[in-house]
């Protein structure tokens, strides 16, 4: 079976006898049909149990690993109550322990999503009301510091709204390339998107322009995307292979795909994942009912065991 390890970095690593090598086909087709099968055995039964998210049981840890496994998350539910604490305590045990925090996560490294008129996050979507659209997190950062794997926990729901969808990030992979193996290539490019510069006020660079592929596979064998949807602050290659991948990556995630996996996540539950595609309906707040997310994201992928 293709072994799923625990990421440390990053680079283009297709050995020839990775699945995700397009001169493969033998070992595509093998890992095809099992990827598939094990999602649909298990998409309508993601949720798992957790008596105490800080140390969760061995069972429910295994129960969660291999929903992570064959479908890059799990949804969970716990009837305590959850500090902040509790989610790093609860990564950990998954060997997720290095954070990407940023300047607006809070002391801890996670951040607290809600509506907020501050100055520093009221210019960001994630701190809005607002849908966000599909992407995947972190897609602006360096290839040494690529987030492998995020927690989103609901403390707090909203009135109305809010819901989320996710899509594991390999099935679209294979999607893609049961389409035009050449779209995958043209994803797979070192140049395929670009993610301009940002400047401060004073005109003082604070990140500096980033160039990546979409798919990039990590030396230990794993599937890993860069994406968002948004059209600001993103250049795409000129070529007409990528904007074919990006209508047709664009399409599958408008569909009705039977591979989409749609939560309303209520205070409690929350998912572990590896960084899948996912996106955020808009919500509305009211006195009583304010949407409130935890999110922490990590350099780690889940471990397997
Ligand atoms: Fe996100």
């Amino acid at each position: 079976m293709f072994n799923l390890k625990r990421d440390s970095d990053c680079t283009q690593n297709l050995q020839s006898e990775s699945p995700f090598n397009l001169s493969n086909s033998a070992e595509y087709l093998r890992y095809k049909d099992q990827k598939i099968n094990q999602f649909l055995k298990l998409k309508d039964s993601l949720m798992v149990q957790v008596h105490d998210l800080a140390n969760p049981t061995d069972s429910e840890k295994s129960e969660i690993r291999t929903r992570c496994r064959h479908t890059n998350m799990a949804l969970y539910s716990t009837d305590k109550s959850v500090s902040r604490e509790d989610i790093a305590k609860f990564a950990s045990h998954f060997g997720l322990l290095t954070l990407d925090a940023n300047p607006l996560s809070d002391d801890d490294g996670i951040s607290s999503l809600q509506v907020s008129d501050s100055v520093q996050t009221r210019e960001f979507i994630p701190y809005t009301n607002k849908a966000i659209q599909w992407h995947t997190d972190g897609y602006y950062n360096d290839m040494d510091h690529m987030v492998r794997s995020i927690i989103l926990h609901c403390a707090r729901q909203a009135e109305s709204g809010g819901e989320n969808e996710f899509f594991d990030h390999e099935i679209l992979y294979i999607l893609l390339r049961d389409r035009n193996p050449e779209l995958i290539r043209a994803l797979m490019d070192t140049d395929a998107m670009s993610i301009p510069p940002v400047f401060d006020k004073a005109d003082q660079e604070l990140r500096p322009e980033r160039n990546g592929p979409v798919f990039s596979v990590s030396k230990h064998g794993c599937l890993h995307m860069r994406y968002t949807a948004r059209t600001k602050s993103i250049a795409w290659k000129k070529s007409d292979m990528i904007h074919e991948a990006l209508e047709t990556l664009t399409a599958i995630l408008k569909s009705d795909s039977e591979f989409k996996i749609r939560a309303q996540l209520f205070p409690g539950q929350g998912i572990i994942c590896n960084n899948v595609l996912h996106n955020r309906n808009s919500f509305i707040d009211s006195e009583t009912a304010q949407r409130l997310v935890y999110r922490a994201r990590y350099f780690e992928r889940i471990s397997d065991t």
